[in-house]
């Protein structure tokens, strides 16, 4: 979705702003724009429909100097993507400029208003009226652009994450954040002097700099040329500004050469589940130590209930977590889409612990629907993969999943490492509730540890797919089946699909295909089981039978050495052996690989496939 960049200092601004907007492109927009103020005083802003680069061929014969400067990349949602509503935008008197992330739900009256003042408006946008907003605050109450801008934010309903130029003034570069993430950067240049970044995430950052500051929601912050930097918030209250040390590397944020970077994470997932296990599992004990839940053991011992909450493939490794901290650990658990769970007046309980599950940890939905556990007393627990994330911060404990940074919009990595988390509390629960007998659970402990090593295993003899998916670049329709703990990795295989290939597909449940699906199968219809020789292992064999009747191709994931499922199937995919609970970390491995080979195979940008975000921070 939206990204920021923003640079002050003695370097020229729109190197270090273009390369910016590129280590954002992952998160998904269709227009971007830049604007720096130059040594004569001039407020430059170019902007561009389509990608970044289309952006740079633009600017290429322009003005584009200055050491102060602010960028965006934007995911349209108020007015279709032109060089208009792009942003940054101007103000009417010319002497602001402005970018935004998020959504201002009172523009359309913040708008009357101030068209009744004489402002008029180019744009379709919501983002044009704060730029006009703040532009009228200073000039009717003769303050100065820090002021003016707490002052107008006052008057604003909705999320915002803000950046702003002031012509007259080139030494002092504004932000804002209310419910959409910014974080500071504070640099030193080869000269010594102090500089900042600014980034909607830390991947701007990064490379330029370790220590930054997160700004917390509802402050506003100046970063001034000396090296000052000022925070106060909406309330007028100055804030001490919070330094952390980024963790993040840059060799993680590019290809390693790799051609995508969905391919890249599919196959850093060895390497990620074994981070993501490590210091959790005490090996020689076949103990799981996860003091996010030991902290907080009473609130599990006496919980009624554990509702998840999470949207896309999110909400899927939720249903997996859900089957196995049922089996596991004997509480009631219930998934929920965020979306729908936050404004249905759903029944919470003091003793009931909301989990949000989100790679950014910044999904709007989410974070709303924590929000609503914690308004009704609920106990708050975050599982997310970035570090400091707006719902790690807004819950009360959590687990980190560790995976690295996700690039690719198509989550491949962040699910199984999700999945392995989900699993490893409700291994936590299920031993402070002694709901396991200790052999079981050192068996699964035991297991689980294997499962980086089967991933790789998986990966490694599954080198067949490139060719295979080329056959079914012409297909309209996939259909993904799979019954128990494999459901949820039938609903994924056709999320993947979809999304990046923009091939329609449906996950279902196995046995349920026959409700409905089932009269679409024909001849042309490839229908992908996931069928290991475990759990319903027969009741699948049958569900096979069903759609072979009726001329389905059949695509199959099968364990290792099966024979009965290999006959029936026109191509299989192979996993090895495992604990019905974990089969969906193996499971899941061949069903990224064809997503990813059948988009490549018609052209498709995995990373930045059409119309997607990566980090969705509009509701
Ligand atoms: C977007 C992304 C998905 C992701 C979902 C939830 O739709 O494209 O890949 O699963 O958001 O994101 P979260 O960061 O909350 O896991």
């Amino acid at each position: 979705m939206c990204g920021i960049v923003g640079y002050i200092g003695e370097q020229e601004a729109y190197p270090i702003l273009i390369k910016g907007l590129h280590r954002l492109e992952y998160r998904g927009y269709d227009s971007a724009g830049v604007s720096m103020i130059n040594a004569k005083h001039d407020l430059n802003i170019y902007k561009a429909t389509g990608k970044v680069a289309a952006l740079e061929d633009k600017c290429a014969a322009e003005d584009t100097t200055g050491n102060i400067g602010i960028a965006h990349t934007r995911w349209a949602t108020h007015g279709e993507p032109n060089t208009v509503n792009a942003h940054p935008h101007r103000s009417q008197s010319g002497n602001l400029s402005l970018v935004h992330n998020g959504i201002i739900e009172n523009y359309k009256t913040l708008r009357t208003k101030l068209e009744n003042e004489g402002y008029t408006f180019c744009s379709d946008t919501d983002t044009e009226v704060l730029v006009q907003l703040i532009e009228y605050t200073q000039k009717s109450q003769q303050c100065d652009l820090f002021t003016a801008v707490q002052r107008a934010l006052k008057h604003v309903v909705g999320a915002y994450a803000i950046a702003i130029l002031e012509k007259e003034n080139p030494d002092q570069l504004v932000c804002a954040r209310k419910g959409s993430p910014l974080v500071i950067g504070v640099g030193t240049d080869a000269r010594g002097h102090k500089e900042f970044y600014l980034g909607s995430d830390a991947t701007p950052i990064v490379e330029y700099t370790k220590q930054v500051v997160y700004l917390k929601d509802e402050e506003i912050a100046l970063m001034d040329r000396s090296g000052k930097l000022e925070i106060i918030n909406l309330s007028n209250v100055h804030q001490t500004p919070e330094m952390h040390i980024l963790s993040l590397s840059l060799d993680e944020l590019e290809k390693g050469g790799y051609p995508h970077f969905m391919l890249k994470e599919i196959w850093e997932q060895p390497n990620a589940l074994r981070t993501c296990i490590r210091g959790r599992i005490h090996v020689q004990a076949k103990d799981v130590l996860l003091s996010g839940i030991t902290d907080h053991k009473e609130k599990f011992l006496n919980a009624r209930r554990i509702i998840i909450c999470a949207c896309g493939t999110s909400w899927h490794s939720a249903l997996i977590g859900k089957y196995f901290i049922e089996e596991a650990a004997q509480i009631p658990v219930e998934v929920e889409y965020a979306s729908e769970f936050r404004y249905r007046n759903p029944v919470i309980y003091p003793d009931d612990i909301v989990i949000a599950v989100s790679q950014s940890g910044e999904t709007a939905d989410t974070l709303a629907a924590i929000q609503l556990g914690e308004q009704k007393g609920a106990f708050l627990y975050g599982i997310c993969n970035v570090i400091g994330s707006s719902i790690a911060r807004a819950t009360q404990s959590g687990t980190y999943i560790h995976v690295g940074p996700e690039i690719g919009v198509a989550s491949t990595k962040a699910f199984t490492g999700q999945v392995t988390t989900l699993c490893l509390i409700g291994l936590a629960i299920a031993k402070e509730k002694h709901t396991l007998s200790d052999e079981m659970y050192h068996m699964l402990i035991d297991e689980l540890q294997t499962i980086p090593d089967k991933i790789q295993w998986t990966l490694e003899n599954n080198q067949g797919i490139d060719q295979f998916a080329q056959m079914f670049t012409y297909c309209r329709n996939f259909l993904f089946l799979g019954r128990g703990y494999n459901y949820p990795v039938a609903l994924e295989g056709a999320l993947k699909l979809k999304e990046i290939s923009y091939i329609h597909a449906e996950g279902y449940p196995a046995a349920e295909m026959k409700h409905g699906p089932i009269a679409l199968v024909d001849e042309e219809m490839p229908c992908v089981f996931i069928a290991p020789k475990r759990g319903m292992y027969d009741k699948v064999v049958s569900n096979i039978q069903e759609i072979k009747s009726r001329k389905g191709k059949i695509i199959s994931v099968v364990t290792e050495g099966d024979k009965i499922v290999s006959d029936m199937s026109d191509y299989t995919f192979v996993i090895p052996d495992t604990r019905d609970c974990f089969v969906p970390l193996l499971a899941v491995i061949p069903l990224q690989l064809l997503s990813y080979y059948v988009a490549t195979a018609k052209g498709r940008n995995v990373d930045q496939p059409r119309n997607l975000a990566k980090s969705v921070t509009v509701e």
